[in-house]
This record gives C-alpha cells, structure tokens and sequence, in this order.
C-alpha cells in the first residue's frame, strides 16, 4: 500500500490547478445511462473512485472511453442493470445507478451498502423516493430489487432530510417519469446543479435545481451530450486550508469561488488574505491564525467534506474553536491522528474542541477516510519533521495527483510505492 512521506515547515507558493468534481462526475457518469446516445464529459477526474464508477458502467453494459481528455459513455443496451456488492462496497455512490437504472429498463439490482467509516450512510430515503413514484421496491439477500415495469410514475416527494446523492438519484429517475415530479427539501450543492444542467442539455425539463424544491416535466426519451464538469470545490478548499496552514502565498486556480462562500468566510476570520477573480482564489498568510468555530451543514453551509481540513488548520491557530459535525455521526477519526502529531482536540459527541496553537511534531499516522486523509496531509505540512501517512489509497478514491500538485507549489511530499 502506497504511503506519503511529508518534512513540513515550508510555506506553499505559487498556483496550483484544481481538477474536475469527483462529487458531480460520479451522478453525471451515472446519467449517461439514461440514454442509448454517446454523451461526452470533460474534465472527468482521473481519480480511483471514478475507476471504480467507470467499471460499473461497463459491468451494466456501456461502452466507456477516454480520449483526449474526453470520456465518452454509450449505453446503447443495458445488459445487467445491477451494481454488485464488490463494487458498492468499494464505493457507496455505486447507488447513484439505482434512479437512472429503474427509469430507463424498468428494474434495477443494487446491492446495500453495508457500513461506512464516517457513519451509517443508509439509502432508506432513494428508495422511499423512487417508490413514491411508483416503484416496487424489496430487499433479497443484501440487494435493493426495485421494479416499474409499467414506467415510473410524476410525484411530490419531500425528502424527510437533505441528501445530496438521494436528490440526484431521484432527479435521474424523475426525467423520464410520465408527467410532472416536484421534489421537495431537496439538497442545493453544486453538484446537484451540474447534474441537471447535463440532463437539461440531454433533453430533460428541470426547474428550480440549486434551490429546496425542484420541478421535472418527464419526458419519453433522453439522447447525447457534451457536458464539462463543474471544478471540485473540496479540493480547492483542501489546498485553500494546506496553504493557510504553511502561512503561504497561493492561487488556486480553476475553481469556482461562489461554491466555496461558507469557508470562504470562515478563512477570512482567521486572518487569512484572500482576494479572487471568477475562476481563482489566492490566500495570503502571514503571522498569526485567529480560532474560528464551525458548524458543517448542507449547502450553502460548511460543508462536512471541508470539516476535517479545517480542523487541521485549526490547530495552529490563538485561541479555542469547536468544531460541530451535524451531517454524519462518525467524522472525527482524524482528530485522534491529529492528537499523535501533537494537537490538542477533545471529543464530546458531536464536537471537536481544538485549543491551539500547538506544535505539530512529524509522527506516523493512517488515513481513515477521504477527507481525514487530506487533514493528515495538510497538519504534516506544518509539522516539524517527517509525518509518514500509511493508506494513501484513502486520498486516491478523489484527489487528483494531490502529492505533484502539492510539490509544485513548494511542499516535500512524495510517494513511497
Ligand atoms: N441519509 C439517510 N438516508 C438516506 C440518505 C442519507 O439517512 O437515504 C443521511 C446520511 O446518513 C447522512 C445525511 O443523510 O447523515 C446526509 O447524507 P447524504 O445523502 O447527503 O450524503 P451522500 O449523498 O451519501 C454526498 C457526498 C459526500 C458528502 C455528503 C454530504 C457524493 C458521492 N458524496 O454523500 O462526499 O460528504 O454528500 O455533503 O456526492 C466525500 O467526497 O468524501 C464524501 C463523503
């Protein structure tokens, strides 16, 4: 298993691009079932979990290519419209093929995805929607069987909370119900927007994506498209975090600022300089990190993937900040990792309590998960010495190239095979 060998101490400079949205790339992938038509996406990240959603695509029956840059998806028979346990147990977003599956061949497999380290991570609310529009849904031996052979049916769903996968899910069975689907507490992120603005160009009606309540005129049919993906707001925050941590001078460049309002905020208060343009950030750090407290939330709220970064950063900053979790029950693993390289957080339930600044000291450490991995990476770049991060593999599931892209702009970061 790869790890990365980090000497932190040096201020990252310069600018560093961001890459495609994984979080979009997995849904967008998954609509491309939606039609028999090629659809082409650009800015596809290179990433193991899209790996891994490519292969599903190809296990259902697609024809997926990459050429220049482009992947191009051709699902013109589905074969196998199931995702197997191997790979959903790989990765959760596997679901996103149940909605799009059911509305194009009228049944679906899925298997359940079992637990998931940063909490329970259920998809009671998919089913529930799909089964408001009409789907017969039952579970055999691990896997979600649902059926409409008749087609799916225009509903009013409310989610009873915010999913941002459950959403897409749904607005991907939706474009092809007959009539009109209003779905209702739907969630707002980016991601969900870029969805429906590749369905809109394939053919579908939307209204009202980006806000709480989305309208869905069905329609019979879906065909091809060209679609670029969003840039990845998370990876952009992560570097955001790693060069305020450095006390640097960087420009992420490629992004979105207006996706990242809520941490946006929240870095100016610690002191960070940060100026932007349409399309990048820059963030300038000198002296001292003022503590900030943080509540993650659905979009446009703080968002749970940029919690463990923060909390990293919040470690050398003056004062107390509590950090509450209030998206999933289980997203603190990185605090104890953090604790080894010499911070101080305690845990209550929910909330993490950082009192920094502390001196972060180079020490062992494992990825637990996705973003707990980033956290680790960006404490060692302010650490003293050598951190080693075992499990790499954790930050290869989203993170483009992170170890060059971090080198470029001055880190000692590199991979041991
Ligand atoms: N929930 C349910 N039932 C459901 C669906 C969700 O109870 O049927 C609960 C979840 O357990 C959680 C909350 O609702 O407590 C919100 O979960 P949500 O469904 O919004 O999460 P998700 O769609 O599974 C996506 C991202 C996550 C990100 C969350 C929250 C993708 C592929 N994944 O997951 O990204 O943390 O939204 O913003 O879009 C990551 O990239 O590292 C990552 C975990």
């Amino acid at each position: 298993m790869d790890k990365f060998v980090i000497q932190g101490g040096v201020p990252l400079e310069g600018e560093i691009a961001v890459s495609g949205a994984k979080n979009s790339a997995l849904p967008v992938l998954a609509a491309c079932l939606l039609t028999k038509d090629p659809v082409n996406l650009r800015r596809i990240p290179p990433v193991r979990d899209i790996a891994t959603m490519e292969k599903l695509l190809s296990h259902i029956g697609a024809r997926v290519s990459r050429k220049a840059g482009v992947v191009t998806v051709e699902a013109g028979t589905i074969g196998h419209p199931e995702a197997p346990y191997e790979l959903v147990k790989t990765m959760r977003a596997s679901s996103l093929v149940l909605g799009p599956l059911v509305a194009r061949c009228g049944r679906a497999r899925v298997s359940l995805p079992g637990g998931c380290a940063i909490g329970a991570r259920p998809i009671n609310l998919h089913v529930a929607g799909l089964e408001r529009l009409g789907a017969v849904v039952k579970q055999e031996h691990g896997y979600i069987e649902a059926e409409a052979p008749n087609g799916l049916q225009g509903a009013h769903y409310t989610f009873d909370r915010i999913s941002v996968t459950g959403t897409e899910d749904l607005l991907m069975a939706a474009v092809l119900a007959r009539g009109e689907t209003i779905i209702d507490n739907a969630a707002r992120e980016p991601e969900v927007v870029d969805v429906a603005d590749l369905l809109t160009k394939m053919g579908a009606s939307i209204e009202g994506a980006g806000t709480s309540t989305i309208r869905v005129r069905g329609v019979s049919e879906l065909g091809g498209a060209d679609h670029t993906i969003i840039p990845d707001r998370i990876e952009t925050g992560t570097f955001l975090a790693a060069a305020a941590i450095t006390r640097g001078d960087l420009t992420v460049t490629g992004c979105n600022p207006e996706h990242l309002r809520a941490l946006i905020e929240k870095l100016r208060l610690t002191g960070a300089d940060i100026s932007e343009n349409d399309c990048s950030i820059r963030i300038r750090v000198k002296g001292k990190l003022n503590s900030v407290d943080v509540t993650t939330e659905e979009h446009p709220g703080f968002a749970t993937d940029l919690q463990a970064q923060f909390m990293a950063l919040m470690t050398q900053a003056e004062g107390i900040a509590i950090i509450t979790e209030t998206i999933f029950e289980n997203r603190f693993m990185h605090a104890l990792e953090l604790a080894r390289m010499g911070a101080n957080i305690r845990l209550d339930g929910r909330q993490a309590i950082v009192a920094g600044p502390c001196s972060l000291q180079g020490a062992q450490v494992i990825a637990s998960d996705h973003r707990a991995s980033a956290s680790l990476v960006i404490a060692a770049l302010a650490a003293q010495g050598e951190t080693t991060i075992d499990r790499v593999y954790h930050i290869d599931r989203g993170y483009e190239k992170i170890e060059s892209k971090l080198a470029g702009a001055g880190a000692r970061i590199r991979r041991i095979k």
